[in-house]
C-alpha cells in the first residue's frame, strides 16, 4: 500500500501532462520524490502508465478502471490491463468518471484480487461513510464545486475533510483518508494533515503551474 503521509498528482487529461508530458512531470515528480523522501503519487491517462511506469520509481496510477473482468467490453479498461502496464495502483470514482454503488464495490474487490493499491474517491461525507464499507485502501474526498478552483477544500469545507476522516474511521479505521480539491500549496498539505487526512489528492496546482518543480517542493515542504 501507498506509504503516508502521501501526495496524489492526477493529471487528468491536461494537455500539459499527456504522452511526453506525462513522462515529464513523472519524471520531475520522482526526482523530488527521490530527493526530499516524501512519498509522492501520480496517476496518468491509461495510455500513458506503460511508459512513466518504465522510466520512473514514484508508484504510477490509473485514473480509473471499469467494472469488468477480461473478456468482450469494447472500449473499456480492464483492471488487468492497468496493472500489466505497470499501474501499481488505481483511481476509483472520480468525481469527473463516476461510477455506482455497486461498480464502486466491483471495481475495488477487482483491485484487491489484483493487488492493485486504490483510492475510491467520494464527494461527501456520506458518500465516503458508504464507501468505507467497501474497505477501500484509500477514500479521497473531493467536493466537486472546489476542484479546479482556487480555493483549497481545507480552508472552503473543512468540515468535509473533518467529517470524512471521523465517519471513515469509524467505519474501518485501516483506511486512509485523502482530501482533494483547490489544493495548491504547502499551506494546503498542512492544514489537511492537521484536519487528519493521510495526505492530498490535487491536479491543476500541479499541472498547470507556470513552475512546477517550485510547486512540487512547496507541496512536499508541508511533510
Ligand atoms: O483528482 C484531483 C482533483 O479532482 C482535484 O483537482 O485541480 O482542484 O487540484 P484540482
Amino acid at each position: 500500500m501507498l506509504k503516508t503521509p502521501v501526495i496524489v498528482v492526477n493529471v487528468k487529461t491536461y494537455a500539459e501532462a499527456t504522452g511526453k508530458n506525462a513522462l515529464e512531470l513523472a519524471s520531475l515528480i520522482d526526482r523530488i520524490s527521490k530527493e526530499t523522501g516524501v512519498n509522492i503519487t501520480i496517476a496518468v491517462q491509461a495510455t500513458d502508465i506503460y511508459i512513466c511506469a518504465q522510466h520512473v520509481d514514484i508508484p504510477v496510477f490509473a485514473e480509473h478502471i471499469d467494472p469488468i473482468t477480461p473478456g468482450s467490453h469494447t472500449g473499456w479498461t480492464l483492471p488487468e490491463a492497468v496493472k500489466e502496464a505497470g499501474a501499481s495502483g488505481t483511481l476509483i470514482n472520480h468525481s469527473e468518471h463516476r461510477l455506482n454503488l455497486a461498480d464502486i464495490d466491483f471495481c475495488i474487490t477487482r483491485a484487491k484480487d489484483l493487488d492493485l493499491d486504490h483510492i475510491a474517491c467520494s464527494n461527501n461525507v456520506l458518500t465516503s461513510k458508504a464507501i468505507a464499507a467497501f474497505s477501500p485502501n484509500f477514500i479521497a474526498v473531493e467536493p466537486p464545486e472546489l476542484i479546479g478552483g482556487d480555493v483549497s477544500v481545507t480552508t472552503a469545507n473543512p468540515d468535509v475533510v473533518r467529517g470524512t476522516v471521523e465517519a471513515v474511521k469509524h467505519v474501518d479505521d485501516k483506511i486512509k483518508v485523502l482530501c482533494g480539491a483547490g489544493v495548491k500549496n504547502g499551506r494546503d498539505v498542512a492544514k489537511a494533515i492537521e484536519l487528519g487526512a493521510d495526505g492530498v489528492l490535487l491536479a491543476s496546482g500541479v499541472v498547470k503551474a507556470g513552475d512546477r518543480e517550485k510547486v512540487i517542493r512547496d507541496l512536499v515542504s508541508a511533510l
